[in-house]
């Protein structure tokens, strides 16, 4: 079996391959049980071909609701106690097919129940197959406050199969591509370009494969997120403060569309403080909000949105820490940015 994808604990493996590679897993592994974990909507279209590509038997399903709101210790109440009264032990196995909500959650259950049993994800959404899939960050929000709750706790594998993309909405597709461009903007500047000319966006096996490798590589120099994998996080400080204040109400955003007002900001913020190109600002501007719908955010919303960022997991000893880029590639750590420039910046994205 050659590997895609290694991520030192764990492998990143596409297609029918990664599905022969579960197989041999789940025959080699002798799991008690083996717990399929699907949300609403995996069950109804991924399901029938995940079962056509491996010849697993005997599979558990256990289902959680579909969407953010439900990313939360409730779910997992329901999950755990499905796993423990269908006869789940230290041996069993959960598998989980569906989106960031079903990878993050299956992850946290898997990690905490009887400390720790193993897991495979295979993810279903573009999101979750470049990002939330790989990495070993799993977690729930915790009441609006996204990913408070969690652990790190890698995954046995992770097949992606981009066969599963094809019953994908096209929102979803395009919340997944704010993360596709946001590793570009860390990485460099080939990748960077290859994206912005774009006018039609594509999610061929390169595209996901590549944006995998950018996220693969900064979590094997720093998993525990001490400095590198900070970088991941750019576009998220504003981006998860604007996507906590809109859930649960009827302006709720998709990731990737919150995030994409937060690459924008603090793109912006970077280049007052970082001297980030000023053409290339610009550029991205233009080229997010030919993707994404306009979204207006009044003034008491934008001091709403200051106030939720003292809840950012990258926060410390009551500062908000901003990733910030110089240039495309070339991040900068743990930055504060005055409460006026964060304003502005919200302001810019609304010109
Ligand atoms: N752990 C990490 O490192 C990490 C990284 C980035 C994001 N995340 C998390 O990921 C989550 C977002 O993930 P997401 O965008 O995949 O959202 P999601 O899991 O909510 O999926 C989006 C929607 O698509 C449906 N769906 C999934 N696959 C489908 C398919 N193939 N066909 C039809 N419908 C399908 C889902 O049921 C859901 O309604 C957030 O909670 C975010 O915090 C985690």
């Amino acid at each position: 079996m050659n590997i895609d994808i290694s991520a030192k604990e764990y492998s990143v493996i596409f297609s029918k391959k990664g599905f022969n590679y579960l197989n041999n897993i789940v025959k080699n592994s002798n799991y008690s049980k083996v717990f399929l974990h699907v949300d609403n909507n995996t069950k109804k279209y991924c399901l029938d071909h995940f079962l056509k590509q491996t010849n697993l038997k005997n599979l558990e399903l256990i289902e959680s609701k579909d969407g953010e709101e439900n990313k939360n210790i409730n779910s997992c109440l329901s999950l755990w106690d499905l796993i423990s009264s269908l006869g789940g032990d230290r041996k069993s196995l959960v598998i989980n097919l569906g989106g960031g909500v079903v990878t993050d959650m299956g992850g946290f259950i898997a990690s905490t129940f009887k400390r720790g049993i193993d897991y495979i994800n295979v993810p279903t959404t573009l999101l979750s197959m470049v990002d939330a899939s790989v990495g070993g960050k799993t977690g729930i929000d915790f009441g609006i406050l996204k990913n408070q709750i969690g652990t790190f706790y890698d995954p046995k594998l992770v097949i992606v199969d981009p066969f599963f993309l094809n019953t994908l909405p096209k929102e979803e597709l395009l919340s997944g591509y704010a993360e596709v461009f946001k590793h570009s903007m860390i990485n460099d500047n080939n990748q960077f370009n290859e994206l912005i000319i774009k006018k039609e966006i594509s999610f061929d096996h390169q595209t996901i494969y590549k944006s995998i490798l950018v996220k693969n590589e900064i979590v094997l120099k720093d998993k525990k997120e001490i400095k590198e994998r900070k970088s991941l996080n750019y576009g998220h400080t504003i981006g998860h403060a604007i996507e906590s204040l809109f859930l649960n109400t009827n302006k709720k955003l998709l990731h990737g569309e919150a995030i994409s007002i937060g690459i924008i900001s603090e793109t912006y913020i970077s280049s007052k403080l970082f001297n980030f190109p000023e053409n290339k600002l610009k550029s991205i501007k233009s080229h997010l909000n030919s993707l994404y719908k306009k979204v207006e955010i009044n003034e008491l919303e934008i001091y709403d949105i200051i106030d939720l960022l003292k809840h950012d997991k990258k926060n410390s000893h009551g500062k908000v820490n901003f990733i910030l880029l110089e240039d495309i590639g070339k991040p900068v750590y743990d930055k504060q940015v005055p409460k006026d420039l964060i304003i502005e910046s919200l302001k810019y994205y609304l010109s």
